[in-house]
């Protein structure tokens, strides 16, 4: 333990210890600041607060570093695959061969969804938000595996997490064919784990599939680069949720919840919607730019920014780069690719964004490759909640097996004192 904290309040002095992390970042633990003070903390956002210690994700916003159990995203993205990644997020060490291969068999043998649940997917008009339907289809999901949801073993977390490991990729895909009219279709047991999603989404019901290996790697590196970032606001929100006990999956389909908005996940759909719309303004990037600096304007620069990286988001580095060669190799040409470079150029050199640290995050390229892939605007997000899905698993996991507390915020209440009520007719 490193040295003491000091309060000092109204000439009292409290101590409080001060909790240092593996990579050396400092806490004050106030555990004991509202039973010893009286008094608690105010930090909305939680811009200061840690919620729990983890051993999951390390980042570092200031450096632009983010590792997964230690092991760099760089390499991770370059050497492994999304399942190997998946299972070192979940269970803290990479697999070998045999790990891996008990990981995906016991995930293929759970690939079935019930047939029932077409039923509710069928209920929803085409023009739903794929986010809304995926985060209900899965908790919908609870009501045809009920033994995932009171977890009173690690044997039975594994289930739980092997199910939804198989079954979300199927509800992914069904997402996106309800919204294309396509049949709902299940998988290929003799695929890989990312290939049997890319062809659950694309096949045709008179085609053959016919896999690509560009596509597929390049899928499988985003959803790497995804695949977790500490405590997010979709992170924080399943570890909330599952800290009332409720299960994994409902758990899951609050976070998806919690990514759908434009200030998290949802920021792919936006930035790619805002740079069709500057290519049909005439390409003007200065004029947004403007836009973006203007307090009177509600516009935001979208996939500019973030609360903790105050330099290169380093996966917007590895995406920016994984653009360029993923169109060159597909020889597609999209010109919003050369507006994303200039806004970013333009961006990086203005004082504005200088001064407040403001870089390109994930989603900035992310969105120009998932339309190279075929993927539709509106999917992008469900594209990061599939990516982000073992990084959930992973936070939901560590949670209860270290026991924690219910998750209960405090607050400082602004509002009335206690008043008299005065009836309706003397209002
Ligand atoms: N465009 C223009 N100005 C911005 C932007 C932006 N994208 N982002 C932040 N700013 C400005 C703010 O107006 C504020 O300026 P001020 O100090 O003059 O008031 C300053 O930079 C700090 O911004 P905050 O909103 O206080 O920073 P916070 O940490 O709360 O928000 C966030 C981070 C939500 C990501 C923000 O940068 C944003 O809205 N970005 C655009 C949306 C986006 O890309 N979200 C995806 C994030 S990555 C992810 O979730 C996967």
């Amino acid at each position: 333990m490193k040295d003491k904290a000091i309060l000092e309040y109204e000439g009292k002095k409290y101590e409080f210890p001060v909790v240092e992390g593996t990579e050396k970042e400092l806490a004050i633990d106030i555990k004991t600041l509202r039973s010893s003070t009286g008094m608690i903390t105010l930090d909305p956002g939680y811009k200061n607060t840690g919620s729990c210690e983890s051993a999951i994700t390390y980042l570092d916003g200031e450096k632009g570093i983010l590792r997964y159990r230690g092991y760099n995203i760089e390499e991770l993205a370059e050497k492994a695959d999304f399942l190997e990644t998946a299972y070192l997020l979940i269970f803290g060490e990479l697999p070998n061969k045999e790990e891996l291969d008990k990981f995906h068999d016991d995930i293929k043998h759970e690939s079935h969804v019930d047939e029932e649940m077409k039923k509710i997917l069928d209920a929803f008009p085409k023009s739903a938000h794929p986010m809304g339907v995926l985060s209900s289809l899965t908790s919908a999901l609870i009501a045809f595996n009920p033994t995932s949801v009171n977890i009173s073993s690690e044997k039975e977390m594994y289930y739980s997490i092997v199910r939804i490991m198989a079954k979300f990729p199927v509800l992914v895909a069904w997402t996106m064919r309800k919204q294309k009219g396509l049949p709902l279709d299940y998988g290929d047991d003799s695929l890989g784990y990312v290939e049997n999603l890319h062809k659950m989404m694309f096949k045709r019901p008179n085609k053959e599939y016919v896999n690509n290996k560009i596509v597929i790697d390049a899928l499988d590196q985003l959803l790497i680069l995804h695949a977790d970032h500490e405590q997010n606001c979709s992170t924080s929100t399943v570890r909330i949720t599952g800290s009332s006990h409720a299960g994994l999956f409902v758990s899951l389909s609050a976070g998806i919840s919690a990514l759908w908005g434009p200030l998290h996940g949802g920021a792919n759909q936006a930035v790619l919607e805002m740079l069709e719309a500057i290519e049909e303004d005439g390409g003007d990037t200065q004029k947004y730019m403007n836009k973006a600096k203007d307090k009177d304007d509600p516009f935001r620069l979208m996939g500019f920014g973030h609360r903790v990286y105050k330099n290169f988001d380093p996966r917007a580095k590895i995406i920016k780069r994984a653009a360029d060669e993923v169109l060159s190799d597909l020889g597609i040409e999209d010109p919003i690719l050369n507006i994303a470079k200039g806004l970013e150029k333009v961006a990086l050199e203005d004082s504005y964004f200088v001064k407040r640290k403001l870089y390109p995050n994930v989603d900035f390229y992310s969105g120009i490759i998932y339309r190279a892939l075929g993927i539709p605007t509106e999917m992008f997000t469900v594209m990061f909640a599939m990516g982000r899905l073992p990084g959930w698993i992973a936070q939901w996991r560590e949670m209860r097996l270290r026991g924690e507390p219910i998750g209960r915020p405090r607050q400082v209440y602004i509002g009335e004192n206690q008043r008299p009520f005065v009836p309706l007719k003397k209002r």
